[in-house]
């Protein structure tokens, strides 16, 4: 086993062109995903045949390790595991173990759509693993089956819930994307069912990641106009961020029955103060969500680059950093150049 490296690296912590520092680290671990939701893999475009990234083309463990600490000396203190599917990479555990002993990292969390959490959950929860993030796009049978192109059973979530509370993770994010005409019927259901529960449901604006969604503005459901039909049944209270540059928006039960939130990043983008990096399963270090390409650390990596070297580079990377695309989807040329695909960075 590679010796840990003994002390952080200092490039400085870089600053981008609109002066955000670099504190998120969302790390994508495998491109594979279980489900086919026809808002990130629709099942036509992304048959059992296509091609996905090769274990030798995948970062392994230690090289995340590895870069995971570099970005931590660069002023990085959250990380997040996504996919495709996170849990379909084997040992997943044996990776929390080793990020859990990141100099500099305070938070480690996961986002999975839960199918496979009952046999990971405890594991996961004994390597380190902070927080979990599901994604619940509706509690409704035939349309769960829908939303993950025929793979899910609202059943498994419910089984995912038990078991990530069982392991003592007590209190989960739940995401929900909602689409007009497709969910949003479904949101008022679900919360009353999670209302009281302890977990967080938030309701994301379906946005336009990738290629191959056919995304449309019409789909689109406004969360002030969600939260009016929502305040309709039960009345809400706005809440102050937890942190600086926080995503969702916190709004609570004016009885007392808990948080929810709102995730606006198509009628409220949060641009302003984004300071997450994603890094994708190849090794590519993509500073947008919606960016078209991403920067690659694993052949630098491979050819022998020192962490310092790393380290220099990738703070070249952030400095250079302008994007805010949220805040200049309408313009011309924005949302014509090519996007990164959702299951490539996990979102
Ligand atoms: P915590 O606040 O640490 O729990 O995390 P989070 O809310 O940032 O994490 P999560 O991955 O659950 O984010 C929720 C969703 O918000 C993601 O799946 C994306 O759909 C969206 N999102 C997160 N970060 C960004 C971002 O930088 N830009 C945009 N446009 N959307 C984002
Ligand atoms: N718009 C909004 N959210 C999306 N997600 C995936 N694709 C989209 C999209 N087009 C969400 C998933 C999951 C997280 C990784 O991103 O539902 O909660
Ligand atoms: Fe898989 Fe998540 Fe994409 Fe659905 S949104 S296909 S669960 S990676
Ligand atoms: Fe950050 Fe890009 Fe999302 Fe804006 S659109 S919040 S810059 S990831």
């Amino acid at each position: 086993m590679r010796a840990r490296i003994p002390m952080r690296i200092d490039s400085g912590m870089p600053r981008d062109q609109r002066s955000r520092t670099l504190s998120d680290l969302r790390i994508s671990v495998i491109d594979r995903c279980n489900f086919r939701c026809p808002y990130c893999m629709p099942e036509d475009e992304y048959p059992r045949d296509h091609r996905f990234l090769s274990k030798a083309q995948r970062l392994r463990f230690e090289e995340i390790e590895r870069l995971a600490t570099i970005f931590a000396g660069l002023g990085v203190r959250k990380l997040r595991l996504t996919g495709g599917e996170p849990l379909l990479r084997r040992e997943l555990p044996e990776l929390v173990r080793r990020l859990a002993s990141v100099d500099g990292v305070d938070d480690i969390a996961m986002t999975t759509n839960g199918s496979l959490l009952p046999g990971s959950a405890q594991a996961l929860r004994d390597a380190g693993l902070h927080r979990i993030t599901l994604s619940v796009d509706t509690l409704d049978a035939d349309a769960y089956r829908k939303l993950s192109g025929g793979r899910g059973e609202v059943a498994e979530v419910h089984a995912a819930i038990d078991s990530a509370k069982a392991a003592g993770f007590p209190s989960l994010k739940l995401n929900s994307v909602v689409m007009r005409g497709i969910n949003d019927g479904h949101v008022l259901d679900m919360i009353e069912h999670f209302r009281g529960s302890g977990h967080v449901l938030r309701f994301i604006e379906y946005m336009d990641v990738g290629t191959c969604n056919e995304w449309r503005r019409e789909l689109v459901v406004p969360s002030a106009e969600l939260r009016a039909r929502i305040q309709t049944r039960w009345p809400l209270r706005a809440l102050a961020a937890n942190y600086g540059g926080e995503v969702a928006q916190r709004w609570e039960f004016a009885d007392g029955a808990g948080e929810i939130g709102f995730i606006s990043s198509v009628s409220e983008p949060f641009c302003g103060d984004c300071t997450r990096a994603r890094l994708s399963a190849d090794g590519r270090l993509y500073t947008c969500l919606f960016a078209n390409s991403g920067h690659d650390l694993l052949g630098p990596m491979r050819a022998g680059a020192s962490d310092a070297e790393l380290a220099v580079l990738i703070a070249a990377v952030w400095s250079a950093r302008d994007d805010r695309y949220s805040e200049i989807r309408g313009l011309a040329n924005a949302s014509a150049r090519r996007h990164v695909e959702m299951y490539e960075i996990g979102g």
